[in-house]
């Protein structure tokens, strides 16, 4: 038996594998790639005003190409009031001053181009920021207007219009409905959001509307992006009539827990609320794609679309759709082996049946960071975003522990695997953050009950002894940074044995070696419920969900997600080898 516990890391040189961009279909870049998603308010600061920018983000790609990432998903830089974090936007075309310039995009994009990175903008289709002339534009006009019916204005019901048109309830909690004031000051019509106020829903069957769409997809792939991950790809439509909708009391989070709303899907046989997963979507997704499919060199489109099951999901990346959907049936799975082996079979045989690679992910932006989601209790599984007065509070060690075996498991998978900045960091939500440095509407629309999304987006640590950690020189982080990060921060954990850091380098590395994204998965009998085995190619993946070690068989180890006492996998750890 040999174990190989100094785990030494070749990384190949970008550009050698002449798997990487074949055109053929099949081959494509996109079916395998890893793809990491940038915050770009909590990434990299060049500014100094405390938020990151462009050039920030410029400065550091090389960094990315060193964890050995194919293509960078960037988060909305557009301009907008910033009352959603940049997901409600008053100019699709044009850079938020926050974030720079358009001189500064094309200067990232031919950066990360020359890096061989692909890079992947933010299209937010369901609504746009109340500031945008449109919606400016409609509130000034009367009722029935051609500027009204770009968005979804309704009369209100009760004696007066005084109640809204129906009972729906925002995602960010509340109604989902804002009544308007007339010029002479008597209240008048309510128009939709299913987000905050300040994200008035577009009427997508609007042909006006979808005109614009294409013009701004084309302003974007004009410049040269790679493609487009679509916020909320499941909303666009809603049912005729918009009738009253409630949801059942177990419908699950397909939020990822964090206040993206308990009924944001359909849960197995739980009925499709009127607003979401509209058939209608798909005639959206088709006219789009070809627009895409007039530009050469693969451009995609991921949808953020939290449908379940998955067969239905699989609709979205139809061949003439979508090309990817976010998989958040699995991100929202439990550490627990049946679970996982279940989830990781039902996303392959619903995305391969329709020709496209399934996807993984385990944190972005909107969920808390799985390295403290995986040690949530029951009290709180998924955490409706986590703060100090949350119940089940979770032990840190623990979910770093798990989020390495998880992230481990995750990476040897085939397909295309999305990380978020700041997981190969193995950085941990901020729970503490104080009440007065929250920002998002979860937390002012719900009145403090649900913490929300802020504790994810905290900026991420570069330098231990620098400013900010290497954020801004400026010292400042629109987030207040935990005192304890030096540890975690990047510089720290480059070529340290055994930091999580090098463990997802080493990870990428040998899923690019060993070709694993155009794998598929081999169950391995006899090792139990609670483990998940699985060879993908040459490669044997054995993850310990349960709490007992396991023996290991005899063979090479490639990677191990904690050091390996001996021959045994201990709980909440997982191993690469070659047999
Ligand atoms: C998506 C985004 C989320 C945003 C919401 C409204 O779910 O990921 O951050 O708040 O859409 O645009």
């Amino acid at each position: 038996m040999t174990f190989d516990n100094s785990v030494a890391i070749v990384v190949p040189a970008r550009g050698e594998d002449p798997t990487s961009d074949l055109p053929a279909t099949g081959r494509e870049w996109w079916r395998n790639a890893v793809i990491y998603q940038i915050y770009p308010r909590s990434f990299a600061d060049d500014s100094g005003d405390g938020i990151g920018d462009l050039r920030g983000i410029t400065t550091r790609l090389p960094s990315l190409v060193e964890l050995g990432v194919d293509a960078i998903w960037l988060s909305p830089f557009f301009v907008s009031p910033q009352r959603d974090a940049g997901y409600d936007v008053a100019d699709y075309c044009d850079v938020d001053p926050l974030f720079g310039t358009l001189a500064d995009f094309d200067a990232l994009e031919d950066a990360a181009h020359a890096l061989g990175l692909k890079i992947i903008v933010d299209l937010v289709p369901n609504h746009t920021s109340s500031d945008h002339a449109w919606f400016r534009a409609a509130l000034d006009a009367a009722e029935g207007s051609v500027e009204r019916a770009r968005y979804m204005f309704r009369d209100g019901t009760g004696e007066s219009g005084e109640l809204p048109p129906n009972n729906w309830d925002s995602v960010f909690g509340g109604p989902a409905w804002t009544r308007t004031t007339n010029a002479d000051g008597t209240p008048g019509q309510w128009y939709l959001h299913l987000f905050d106020s300040t994200q008035p829903d577009l009427d997508w069957e609007n042909p006006w509307v979808r005109e614009k769409f294409r013009d701004i997809l084309r302003f974007w792939l004009d410049r040269g992006v790679d493609g487009f991950r679509v916020d909320v790809a499941h909303g666009m439509i809603k049912e005729a009539g918009l009738p009253d909708y409630t949801a059942p009391a177990d419908s699950g989070s397909m939020g990822g827990g964090v206040g993206l709303e308990p009924e944001i899907g359909t849960h197995g046989d739980t009925p499709t609320p009127p607003y979401w997963a509209q058939d209608g979507v798909h005639e959206i997704y088709r006219d789009w794609r070809q627009v895409l499919d007039e530009y050469e060199g693969n451009r995609v489109m991921v949808a953020e679309a939290w449908v379940e099951p998955l067969t239905k999901l699989a609709r979205w990346v139809r061949p003439d759709e979508m090309h990817q959907a976010f998989n958040f049936s699995y991100l929202e799975t439990t550490w627990a082996g049946p679970a996982i082996r279940r989830v990781i079979d039902g996303s392959l045989d619903a995305f391969t049946g329709v020709g496209a690679p399934s996807t993984w992910v385990l944190s972005n932006h909107d969920v808390v960071r799985h390295a403290t989601r995986l040690a949530l209790t029951a009290d709180n599984p998924q955490g409706h975003g986590i703060g100090p007065k949350s119940p089940g509070q979770p032990i840190p060690e623990l979910g770093l522990r798990r989020a390495r075996a998880a992230s481990a498991l995750m990476l040897a998978l085939p397909g295309s695997a999305y990380l978020y900045q700041g997981e190969e960091l193995g950085l941990p939500e901020v729970i503490d953050l104080p009440d007065h440095a929250r920002e998002d509407p979860t937390w002012f629309r719900t009145n403090g009950e649900r913490y929300g999304r802020d504790g994810c987006r905290v900026p991420i640590p570069w330098e231990a002894d620098a400013a900010a950690y290497g954020f801004s020189a400026s010292g400042k982080s629109w987030l207040p940074q935990p005192a304890d990060w030096a540890p975690v921060s990047r510089d720290a954990q480059v070529g340290v044995p055994g930091s999580t850091l090098e463990l997802y380098r080493l990870a990428l590395a040998l899923r690019h070696e060993h070709d694993l994204g155009f794998g598929a998965v081999d169950w391995l009998p006899g090792y139990g419920e609670t483990v998940v085995a699985f060879r993908n190619g040459a490669v044997t993946v054995i993850a310990n969900t349960s709490q007992t070690a396991v023996e290991l068989p005899v063979g090479e180890v490639l990677l191990s997600s904690e050091e390996l006492q001996g021959s045994a996998l201990a709980p909440d750890q997982t191993v690469w080898m070659r047999l």
